[in-house]
């Protein structure tokens, strides 16, 4: 049976691990997937998530089946982070999903029971893995305007002239923060603008928050979703814990349907409960306890904070010191584009065989489009990273 099945290249982001593990040249450079590192270049396992892992191993006293939505601890504090009370408690389904992924993945399913032809529109960029993984489960998808490449800026115009295009009722996926993979976020002005046009336009927005706290707070990065919270009467979001918590292999990641009152809640919550039951059944619990319990505990949701401040800062700081070595050794080229970018990513900008020769002939990894992300830069590999690109420009 399986000699139908044709052999696939390695995924464009998961492959780069494997890749840049096996190359034996010294120095070598990990600007792939989005993981966060430290100044040492490690991914950690942060402080407060060793300390919540600790007390749950000693107090947790069964391991039994939860049931498809996860944990209500999760969910309800999950839910306050995001929306901060923007919309009414008894309007919102929710449910603890394995990462982000997850969490898109079963958007997805209630979207093709609610509507099997609607379309999902994506801003062109975003992230490699959204239209495999949408697509995938079976939803139409388009592109609208984002990324300007001649300013690589916002192409706020383009964007709304894209939106207004979109036939009404259809979906809009929209990063609200540290867009993926450009860097590149609307203002709060230009959010409200954004969100003029869909109330306008009775679009139904989406919106996927994987850097929560990685641009400037947790609140300001969660801007778009508590202004759409008042102004729609449907929404979707897709939460993860995996950057702002560090655990990406936990699979910790949350999904929030916000409907027009608690009847169609409590519809929506088990379209989506049986979702669930029919992929995988029920989410794994582990990570999602240990963020339960930090959220839910004053001194341990400080101590976070202040963890997820520190990954802000140095990202904001990698940004900077890869910038200015660039225009040491490029001086002829423009890389201010670095400083606006926020979050773990931005184009570099450089041509995909440009690219290829940065990882064959340096030993510098990124994803083909030239995304790179900021958190693989340290002190000690700047210099090489800026001498590799300039002797590839
Ligand atoms: C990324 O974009 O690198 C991360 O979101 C990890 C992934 O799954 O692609």
């Amino acid at each position: 049976m399986f000699e139908s099945l044709e052999l696939l290249p390695p995924d464009a982001i998961i492959g780069l691990i494997t890749e840049c593990r096996n190359d034996p040249r010294d120095p070598k450079v990990d600007l792939g997937i989005g993981v966060y590192r430290n100044a040492a270049g490690e991914t950690p396992v942060l402080d407060v998530v060793k300390r919540a892992e600790q007390r749950l191993i000693d107090t947790q006293a069964s391991k039994a089946y939860i049931g498809s939505a996860g944990p209500a601890d999760f969910n309800e504090a999950m839910r306050d982070l995001t929306f901060a009370g923007t919309v009414a408690n008894d309007r919102v389904a929710m449910l603890q999903t394995p990462g982000g992924s997850g969490s898109l993945r079963v958007a997805a399913g209630v979207i093709l029971r609610a509507r099997e032809d609607t379309t999902v529109w994506v801003s062109s960029p975003t992230w490699a893995n959204h239209v495999p993984l949408l697509g995938g489960a079976g939803l139409n998808l388009k592109p609208y305007a984002y990324y300007d490449e001649t300013t690589k800026a916002l192409d706020l115009d383009g964007m709304l002239d894209s939106l207004r295009g979109i036939p009404k009722g259809d979906i809009v996926l929209l990063h609200t923060c540290c867009h993926n993979p450009t860097g590149i976020d609307p203002d709060e002005a230009q959010w409200r603008a954004i969100a003029d046009v869909i109330v306008e336009r009775e679009l139904l927005p989406f919106v996927d928050i994987a850097y929560q706290g990685f641009a400037t707070d947790l609140d300001a990065d969660a801007f778009l979703i508590r202004e759409l919270a008042g102004r729609v009467p449907e929404m979707l979001v897709a939460n993860s814990c995996s950057k702002n918590f560090g655990l990406y292999r936990d699979r910790v990641g949350a999904l929030f349907v916000v409907t027009a009152d608690s009847n169609a809640r409590d519809v929506v919550q088990s379209q989506a409960n049986n979702v669930v039951r029919t992929i995988y059944s029920m989410p794994p619990d582990h990570g999602a306890a240990v963020v339960a319990m930090i959220l839910d505990d004053d001194k341990l949701r400080a101590d976070w904070i202040e963890e997820l401040t520190e990954m802000r800062e140095r990202l904001c700081e990698m940004r900077q010191l890869l910038h200015d070595a660039l225009r040491e050794e490029a001086p002829d080229h423009d890389f201010s584009h670095l400083v606006r970018a926020k979050g773990m990513f931005c184009f570099l900008g450089v041509s995909p065989e440009q690219v290829s020769r940065l990882k064959k002939e340096h030993s510098v990894y990124m994803v083909d489009s030239s995304r790179i992300n900021i958190a693989g830069i340290t002190a000690d590999n700047v210099g090489h990273i800026a001498r590799s690109v300039a002797a590839v420009l």
